[in-house]
Parts: structure tokens; C-alpha cells; sequence
């Protein structure tokens, strides 16, 4: 029941011990939206938010003063509480030179920091429109799913006019720790996921991969990157396949999650360790692929959620992982996503959705959210 602070240097929701529940949504400004009416609505956004966060509900709350208007808040988080609600509010490159990448529809074109560029394509990728992009993005994580979609229920709701929604995503079962007060998680697959995550605790890998610095404008710094990704797991197949398979797939044992080459989960693995000439951990094992050994030493923090968007009509589930990660640079996650392209564990998994968004710092007391983007 307990409520997580909205203001602060850094906006919640990252370093927040990953909650249960996600309900991740992106929005389109509505054209002809000027730059008050964007001003205006982050205004009213951040006011909702601080309710919403404090487990409190937005405007006059669900009894108007005039009982023929309707309500202010929906109503249906009366009663639950703050649930450890956080709401992590990201801005598009659109937002900065317009969808044909030429304008600047809101005159902050020249804050554009350097290091914003588009994603670019990866070998592999499926992306469907109706699940990339948006030019803002909300990420509602609580322990209770009712939470979360009451909150951007009414985020949408305020926001009409002005923004709506593109597309949107429920998610369950955090698949990354992110502090060590953490129990390691479980993905789809089964296999424990976040062991070797950039947790709350390491202040100085935050600072180096995290957190925005000097190299951006000063209206991002203490703000980071969101990544998401929405990437199918094929369940079927997966369940088919040998448990010796599946741990070659990850290099990592399934029930305790250590390294193939030996030890306990938080054990280093040893991809050089060999028993006959062969390594122990597959050289196109995720971990190894992954392992900012192959990438530069860059490190993410990822804190994503399973989801299950029902089945189809052959019978399979429409499940995957909901993939969030925050870095300091885009440029880290397309790094590792590019070291993926050889990744055993691309057999089973599909990329279906993206997304790329500047993070802005916390909003101090009395100030909203990105508040110096615009001054
Ligand atoms: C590690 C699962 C996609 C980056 C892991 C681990 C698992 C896992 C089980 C080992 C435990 C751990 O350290 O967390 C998955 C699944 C994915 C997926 C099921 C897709 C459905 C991705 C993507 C990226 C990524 C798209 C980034 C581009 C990482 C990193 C590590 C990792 C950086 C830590 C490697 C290390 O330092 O040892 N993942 N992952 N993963 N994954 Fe993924």
C-alpha cells in the first residue's frame, strides 16, 4: 500500500524495485496541438500524477460538485491505495522534428539532444506499426494491474484533445530485478531473468550507464532513455525442446540460474572455460552475446514484464516479453542489440513492437514534468 515519491532527481519507475504489474501505454499528439496546448497538458499530467502516485484521485475525485457532470477520476482505484504506483513519462523524437523528421511542431528542435537518433532497423525485426512508436510515453508499474490502468485510464482522459492513445500494453510477472532486496524473477521461458541487471544499489554503474550526463542538454541530464520492446515468444516451441538445449540457448542452468560454466546464480560466468576444447557456455548463447564483455563493456538496465495477449486461432498463446530497458545513450541498447543477431534464443523469439524515448529528470516541487525543455 505503500506510495513512491514522483519528484525527485530522477523520475520513478526505474530504479523503483521493479513492481508486479505494467500497463504501458504510447500516444499520439493530436495535430494542430500548439506548443501551450503540449505545455498544458504536461502541466496537467504531472498534477494527476502526483494524486495518482499518492494513492489519491485525480481532480475533485469521483463526486463531482455538480452531479450531472461526470466524475474526475473513474473511480475504480477507490479504496486500493498508492500500491506502489509509479508513473515514468517519455518523450518521442516527433515531439522535437515532427513526424517527417523536417519540422519542429512545438519550437524545441534545437534541444534535440545529439544522441537522439531513431532506432535504426535490426536483422530479424517484425515490427508492426500499430505497436512502435508515439510521441509520448507513459510507463504505469504497481502491484496491482487495477492500479495501473486506472492510471492511464485517466492519463488518457485528461489528455483528450490534445494526445490519444497509439497503442498500449498490460504486463505481469516482472522479468528483472532491480535491486538486490530482489528475489531474481522468471521469464516465460522459465529461466530466471535480471541476475546480472544494473540494480538500485550500484550508484556508480547508474551514473556511467544510466543516468544522462554533460554530453546531453541540460534539460535531459538526470533523465535516461526507455527502450521498448515487444518480442514474441514462440511457447510451443520452446516447450518441445530439450532442457539441454534450453540452457545452451541462455548458458545458464534453469532451476538456479548459474553460469553453464560452473557456480551459483551470481556466480561470473567463465566463457573461455572448457572441459574438452569446447567452451562450456555456446559463443552464441544469449548471456555471452549479451555480456558487455562482447560490447563494449556497455551495461542496461532492464526492467521488463511478461505478457500474455491471449491465444490464436491455432491454439498458441500470443505471449512474450514485454522488453523495457533505460541507458544513458540509445546507442548502448543498439549495440547489444546488435551483438544479438547471431543469438541462439532468435529461434524462438520475434520482435513485434519498438519504441525510443527521452526520459526527462523528476519534476522538482512545483515544477512540471520537463518543465526546462520549455524554458
Ligand atoms: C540476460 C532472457 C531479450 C539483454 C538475460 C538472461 C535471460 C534473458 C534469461 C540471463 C539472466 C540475467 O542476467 O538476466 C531474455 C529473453 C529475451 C531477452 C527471454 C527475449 C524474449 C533481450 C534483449 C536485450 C537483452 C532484446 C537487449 C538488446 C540482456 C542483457 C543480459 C541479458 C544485457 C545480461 C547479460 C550479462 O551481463 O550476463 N536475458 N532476454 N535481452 N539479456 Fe536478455
Amino acid at each position: 500500500r505503500a506510495a513512491v515519491p514522483l519528484r525527485g532527481a530522477h523520475q520513478a519507475g526505474i530504479v523503483t524495485p521493479a513492481q508486479d504489474r505494467l500497463h504501458f501505454a504510447a500516444f499520439s499528439v493530436v495535430s494542430g496541438t500548439s506548443r501551450d496546448d503540449l505545455i498544458a497538458l504536461l502541466r496537467d499530467w504531472t498534477a494527476a500524477a502526483e494524486s495518482l502516485t499518492g494513492g489519491r484521485p485525480v481532480g475533485t475525485g469521483v463526486e463531482p460538485e455538480n452531479p450531472l457532470l461526470p466524475p474526475d477520476d473513474t473511480g475504480e482505484a477507490e479504496g486500493l491505495g498508492p500500491g506502489r504506483l509509479t508513473l515514468t513519462f517519455g518523450l518521442g523524437r516527433e515531439l522535437f522534428v515532427g513526424a517527417d523528421g523536417e519540422g519542429d511542431p512545438y519550437g524545441i528542435r534545437d534541444r534535440l539532444p545529439a544522441q537522439f537518433e531513431p532506432l535504426p532497423s535490426f536483422a530479424l525485426d517484425l515490427l508492426e506499426e500499430s505497436l512502435s512508436g508515439g510521441e509520448l510515453c507513459v510507463q504505469a508499474c504497481a502491484d496491482d494491474p487495477q492500479i495501473a490502468v486506472h492510471a492511464i485510464r485517466n492519463l488518457a482522459r485528461i489528455a483528450v484533445g490534445r494526445a490519444h492513445l497509439k497503442w498500449s500494453q498490460l504486463g505481469f510477472g516482472r522479468t528483472a530485478s532491480t535491486s538486490r532486496a530482489q528475489d531474481t524473477p522468471r521469464n516465460l521461458f522459465g529461466f530466471k531473468d535480471g541476475t546480472a541487471n544494473v540494480m538500485a544499489e550500484e550508484r556508480d554503474a547508474l551514473e556511467e550507464f544510466v543516468w544522462v550526463g554533460e554530453e546531453a542538454p541540460e534539460w535531459l541530464r538526470g533523465g535516461s532513455y526507455l527502450v521498448a520492446r515487444k518480442i514474441l515468444m514462440t511457447i510451443e516451441n520452446w516447450d518441445r525442446t530439450s532442457l539441454a538445449e534450453q540452457e545452451r540457448v541462455f548458458g545458464r542452468t534453469k532451476l538456479e540460474g548459474g553460469p553453464l560454466s560452473g557456480g551459483a546464480e551470481f556466480d561470473a560466468p567463465d566463457f573461455a572455460a572448457a572441459k574438452s576444447g569446447a567452451p562450456l557456455i555456446d559463443p552464441e548463447s544469449h548471456v555471452r552475446l549479451a555480456h558487455p564483455e562482447q560490447n563494449g563493456g556497455v551495461r542496461l538496465l532492464r526492467r521488463g514484464y511478461n505478457y500474455v495477449d491471449g491465444s490464436n486461432e491455432l491454439g498458441q498463446l500470443g505471449a512474450g516479453l514485454f522488453f523495457i530497458s533505460f541507458q544513458r545513450d540509445p546507442a548502448a541498447f543498439v549495440r547489444v542489440q546488435r551483438s544479438l543477431r547471431h543469438d541462439l534464443l532468435n529461434e524462438y523469439i520475434r520482435h513485434i513492437g519498438s519504441g525510443l524515448w527521452a526520459v526527462p529528470p523528476g519534476a522538482a516541487k512545483g515544477e512540471f514534468l520537463a518543465q526546462a525543455l520549455f524554458e
